[in-house]
């Protein structure tokens, strides 16, 4: 096979953080907060900015409330398990690593005795009809280091008792999500916005609000997990009152991943965009013997996080992806460390279709090189 000979624009095809937008320039951000505090009435305002601008274009329904808080879709994640656990039973899902994180932290650090695990392998997925919705459930929408999502939210009931905690940061802005099955969502502005690390950003519904307010958890919490005042919602916090001080730098990229999000019609156009990009690669496997999606069924299939198994031993899968990266073809395409070696392609909205089109036949042609 001839070495291709055109290149992918931009190679970048991490899952996170992940490729800026398509013409992202930072010299073009707006840095006017930068060097004030984020007290002041323009921090605020911009701050503000990032949770009702995210409100509006999710089309989150009327009550749900958006905060900015500290440690990435992590901290938010953490910042919800802690805070509203412990009423009820819980049910944790997990089918790949970051599931299976928050399934360790509930039964070995929270130490919650009524926690149900749930779980599945690489490339499945857990029984959804199995969920006791009399208990909180928390799951991952979309599992980013197995390519394997939820196919959508018919199995939540709408009349369900407990919460649902959903860690959707490799989906959010990629994927159609039923908010009012969802009552805690969770995602950093690394990932399918292209954004920066380090701020997570939190979606409370109603009825984990009045969770919040109805209920204190008997361990301790960190200042940066506080989220009620004397039994009441910090309803600043959910305006842009953050609990520190977060970077107004990484504020700025993030309202303009906004405004691009905006520019290409909206989260239905980051949809749109992430199907197509997923689309190339859905050709070139089922064109190509040697590879496979790890996700089992094409419901489960993830159009983010796309993860590739390939008939090599583990060695020669690394090889390849060195190889490409040598080439300056593609940037950080390994598996995930703790997932099946393979290869995993992001598809994010960030990333151009053009760009994995280019892509596939360097695949193709670095396969024949280590094979
Ligand atoms: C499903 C999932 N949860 C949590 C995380 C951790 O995110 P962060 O590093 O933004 O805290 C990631 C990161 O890739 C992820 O994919």
């Amino acid at each position: 096979m001839n070495r291709p000979d055109r290149k992918p624009q931009t190679p970048n095809f991490s899952s996170g953080p992940c490729a800026k937008r398509p013409g992202y320039d930072v010299a073009k951000l707006d840095l006017s907060a930068l060097g004030r505090s984020h007290r002041s009435s323009l921090g605020k305002k911009l701050l503000g900015a990032c949770c009702s601008e995210t409100a509006r274009i999710l089309g989150l329904p009327a009550g749900y409330r958006v905060a900015v808080v500290p440690a990435s879709d992590t901290g938010a994640v953490e910042m919800a398990m802690w805070s509203l656990l412990g009423v009820r039973p819980v049910d944790m899902l997990a089918w790949e690593s970051f599931g299976s994180g928050w399934v360790t932290d509930v039964m070995k650090q929270l130490k919650l005795k009524d926690a149900r695990k749930l779980e599945a392998g690489y490339g499945d997925i857990v029984d959804l009809a199995q969920v006791d919705f009399s208990h909180d459930v928390v799951f991952t929408w979309n599992g980013t280091t197995s390519g394997v999502r939820v196919p959508n939210g018919d199995w939540i009931p709408d009349s369900r008792e407990g919460l649902t905690i959903c860690d959707a940061t490799s989906a959010v802005f990629a994927m159609e999500l039923p908010w009012n099955k969802l009552d805690v969502v969770t995602y950093s502005w690394q990932k399918v916005l292209g954004g920066e690390g380090g701020h997570g950003m939190l979606i409370l519904g109603p009825r984990a609000v009045e969770r919040l307010e109805s209920y204190a958890p008997p361990w301790p919490l960190p200042k940066i997990f506080r989220m009620t005042s004397g039994g009441k919602l910090n309803e600043g916090l959910f305006k842009g009152e953050t609990i520190n001080t977060p970077s107004m730098l990484c504020v700025a990229d993030y309202l303009d991943a906004l405004q691009w999000c905006e520019s290409v019609g909206g989260v239905k156009g980051t949809i749109a965009r992430s199907q197509a990009n997923l689309k190339v690669v859905e050709d070139f496997v089922a064109a190509t013997p040697w590879i496979d999606f790890l996700a089992k069924t094409p419901a489960t299939r993830s159009n983010t996080s796309v993860c590739l198994s390939l008939d090599l031993p583990e060695d020669k899968v690394k090889a390849l992806a060195k190889l490409l990266e040598a080439e300056g073809v593609a940037y950080d395409i390994g598996s995930y460390k703790d997932a099946p070696p393979g290869i995993r392609i992001w598809c994010g909205a960030t990333v151009e279709r053009s760009d994995l089109e280019a892509l596939m036949p360097w695949l193709a042609w670095g396969y024949e090189q280590i094979k």
